[in-house]
């Protein structure tokens, strides 16, 4: 927080770079995938085509006590998981709460800013147990994936195929690329090489590294990818689109 921009009010600040473009490109990014994952989870129809399924539905829980679309019995958990990451926690801050709108530019609230170490913004560290479930949800996905390879008990690849894979494995990169896992695999350790599993952990340790350092891509990435999927799934199943068999 710079205290000098903070005295002369929200927006103030002596940087002459386009410092606005970042906060409000997230803000406006956030506010479109919002409105159309909203939509297209509540709406409850055209998100299966062929062996696809949507990811927005995924896994699929079929309840017919469940007055609402399945969607909504599912979609807490990576919805939990985006809210409380890191790198979202930034943007969102910036874009809308203004908090501060970017560095050393004044903000919206003044003094007695306690973080995230009071309510309501304590809640945010729920975020190193969504991690679990979101890694869960990895698997899930890539069982989804899979199984977008079989048609009528045959082998086969369409483009949606190529589409469910490549999602897949952009949620994975962004999902273990997660702060709070890299934690988990290595946070505690001083000294790898002295430890049980030493050498496996390291790896391991360097592979959600280098995921990490690339958070915010993989971040927007993966957001586009998800919202693309349930798209093209859709559009299929609308017959707006035809699916093109590969094999
Ligand atoms: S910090 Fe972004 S997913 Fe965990």
């Amino acid at each position: 927080m710079n205290s000098t921009a903070t005295q002369t009010g929200l927006f103030s600040t002596d940087r002459r770079d386009k410092w606005w473009v970042g906060p409000l490109a997230s803000g406006l990014g956030l506010a479109a995938f919002g409105a159309y994952s909203t939509w297209a989870a509540a709406i409850g129809v055209h998100y299966e085509f062929g062996p696809y399924l949507s990811p927005f539905y995924a896994p699929l829980i079929k309840w017919d006590a469940f007055p609402f679309s399945p969607a909504f019995l599912i979609l807490w958990a990576p919805l939990g998981f985006r809210a409380t990451c890191y790198y979202y926690r930034k943007a969102y801050y910036r874009a809308y709460f203004m908090d501060p709108p970017g560095c050393a530019v004044g903000e919206f609230r003044g003094h007695g800013y306690k973080g995230e170490t009071s309510f309501p913004f304590i809640i945010q560290n729920v975020h190193r147990f969504f991690m679990y479930v979101a890694v869960l949800f990895i698997f899930m996905l890539g069982y989804d994936a899979v199984k977008a390879f079989t048609w009528d008990g045959q082998f086969g690849i369409g483009v949606g195929t190529i589409i469910m894979t490549i999602n897949v494995l952009l949620l994975g990169s962004y999902t273990f690329g997660c702060h709070s896992l890299r934690h988990v695999i290595g946070g505690k350790t001083d000294c790898f090489s002295c430890t049980k599993f030493g050498p496996v952990k390291f790896q391991a340790w360097r592979g959600v590294s280098f995921l990490n350092s690339r958070h915010q891509l993989f971040a927007w990435c993966s957001l586009f990818s998800v919202g693309f999927t349930d798209f093209y799934i859709r559009m299929c199943s609308m017959g707006i689109f035809t699916d093109v068999r590969l094999l």
